[in-house]
C-alpha cells in the first residue's frame, strides 16, 4: 500500500496566493481558496514541488522535511535550484562518460561518511509515484565484501556443479526451463575458471578486491521497485566518480542474491526485500586517456502530423 498521506502545512500569513504551488502539484493537493492557497486534496505523493515552488516559503511538507536525509558530510552542496538549461551539459556528459566500470582497486577502505553521502546521492532519483521503497545495504570494509563474494562464490560453485550434468540440462530443458542450458552455454566455464582462481590464488575476479559495496534494493509495495533502485544506482555510480571513487556493478552477485535467499539473508537484509544493483566501490588504481565509445544504439522516430 503505497502512503498518500497529506503532510503538507500551508503558512496562510505568508502565502501571497500567486497560485505557484497548485500549478506544480501532480495530485490536485493544494488549490486556492478565497485568495490563498489551502490544502484540499485527500491524497499527496509527499514530493515537496509545491515546497520548492514557493517563493514565499510558505510550505512545510512535514513527511520530507527532515534536513538530515539530504545533508552531505563529505562535501558542501550549494542548495539553490539550477534553473533548466542553467548547467554545462559538456560537463556532465564529461561526468557521465569519464564514469568506467572499475576493476582495479587500491586497499585504502573508503570513509563511511562518503558511502552515507553516496546512499545521499543516490536518493535524489526519481521514484514511481514517489514511493521511495528502496533501500541500500552498506559493505563497508573489505571484511564484509569478502563475506558476499565467498555466499556468491558457494552459490555459482553449486550452480556449476548442476550444469555440468548433461542429463540435467536436457531434462530442463524438455521440461521448458533452458535456463539451465543457457547458463552452460554462456557462463560456465568462465565462472568455473573464476571459482577456481578464487580458490587457488585469493584473485577476486567478482567484486575485483573492491574494499566496499553498496546493495540496492527495494521494500515490497512499490509501484516501479527496479525503475526506482536503478535510478538510485546511476546517481551513485556518477557520484561516486565524482568523489574519486571507482565503482562496477556486479551482476553475478545480483543473480546469486535473487536466487538464493539466503545471501540475502546473511548479509542482513530481510526476505521480503528484493535485490536490483550490487555496487562494489573503492579507491581506483587505473586511468584512462580517453573515453570509451559504443555500440549504434536503434533510435527511431514515430512522427505523426
Ligand atoms: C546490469 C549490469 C551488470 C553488470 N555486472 C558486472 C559484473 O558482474 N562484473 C563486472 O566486472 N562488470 C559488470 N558490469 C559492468 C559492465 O560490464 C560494463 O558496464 C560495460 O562493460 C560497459 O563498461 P563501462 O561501465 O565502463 O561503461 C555490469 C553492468 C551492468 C549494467
Ligand atoms: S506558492 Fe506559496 S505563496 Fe504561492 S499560492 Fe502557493 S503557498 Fe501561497
Amino acid at each position: 500500500m503505497i502512503d498518500r498521506s497529506v503532510t503538507t502545512v500551508i503558512d496562510k500569513e505568508r502565502c501571497i496566493g500567486c497560485g505557484l504551488c497548485v500549478k506544480v502539484c501532480p495530485l490536485d493537493t493544494i488549490s486556492i481558496q478565497d485568495g490563498k492557497a489551502a490544502v484540499t486534496g485527500k491524497e499527496s505523493l509527499s514530493c515537496s514541488h509545491c515546497a520548492a515552488a514557493c517563493p514565499e516559503g510558505a510550505i512545510t511538507v512535514n513527511a520530507t522535511s527532515g534536513k538530515a536525509m539530504l545533508s552531505y558530510s563529505t562535501f558542501k552542496e550549494d542548495q539553490k535550484w539550477l534553473k533548466h538549461g542553467d548547467f554545462d551539459t559538456s560537463q556532465l556528459v564529461r561526468l557521465m562518460r569519464s564514469r568506467r566500470s572499475c576493476r582495479n582497486y587500491r586497499e585504502t577502505p573508503v570513509d563511511r561518511n562518503m558511502l552515507e553521502d553516496l546512499v545521499k546521492i543516490g536518493i535524489t532519483a526519481p521514484s514511481g509515484t514517489n514511493s521511495q521503497g528502496w533501500t541500500f545495504t552498506i559493505l563497508p570494509a573489505r571484511g564484509s565484501v569478502h563475506f558476499l563474494a565467498n555466499q556468491v562464490a558457494r552459490y555459482f560453485k553449486e550452480l556449476n556443479n548442476m550444469a555440468e550434468k548433461s542429463h540435467l540440462r536436457l531434462f530442463m530443458k524438455l521440461t521448458g526451463n533452458k535456463e539451465l542450458d543457457f547458463y552452460y552455454k554462456n557462463y560456465y566455464e568462465r565462472v568455473k575458471e573464476t571459482l577456481s582462481e578464487w580458490e587457488d590464488t585469493g584473485r577476486d575476479r567478482l567484486f575485483h578486491g573492491a574494499t566496499s559495496a553498496i546493495i540496492v534494493g527495494c521494500k515490497p509495495g512499490s509501484t516501479c521497485p527496479a525503475e526506482d533502485a536503478l535510478l538510485a544506482t546511476q546517481n551513485i555510480l556518477l557520484g561516486a566518480h565524482s568523489m574519486g571513487l571507482g565503482s562496477c556493478l556486479i551482476g553475478f552477485a545480483v543473480s546469486a542474491m535473487q536466487r538464493d535467499p539466503k545471501i540475502k539473508l546473511a548479509a542482513g537484509i530481510p526476505a521480503n526485500e528484493r535485490i536490483y544493483a550490487v555496487i562494489a566501490l573503492g579507491w581506483p588504481d587505473e586511468k584512462y586517456f580517453g573515453l570509451a565509445g559504443r555500440k549504434p544504439a536503434v533510435i527511431r522516430y514515430f512522427d505523426k502530423a
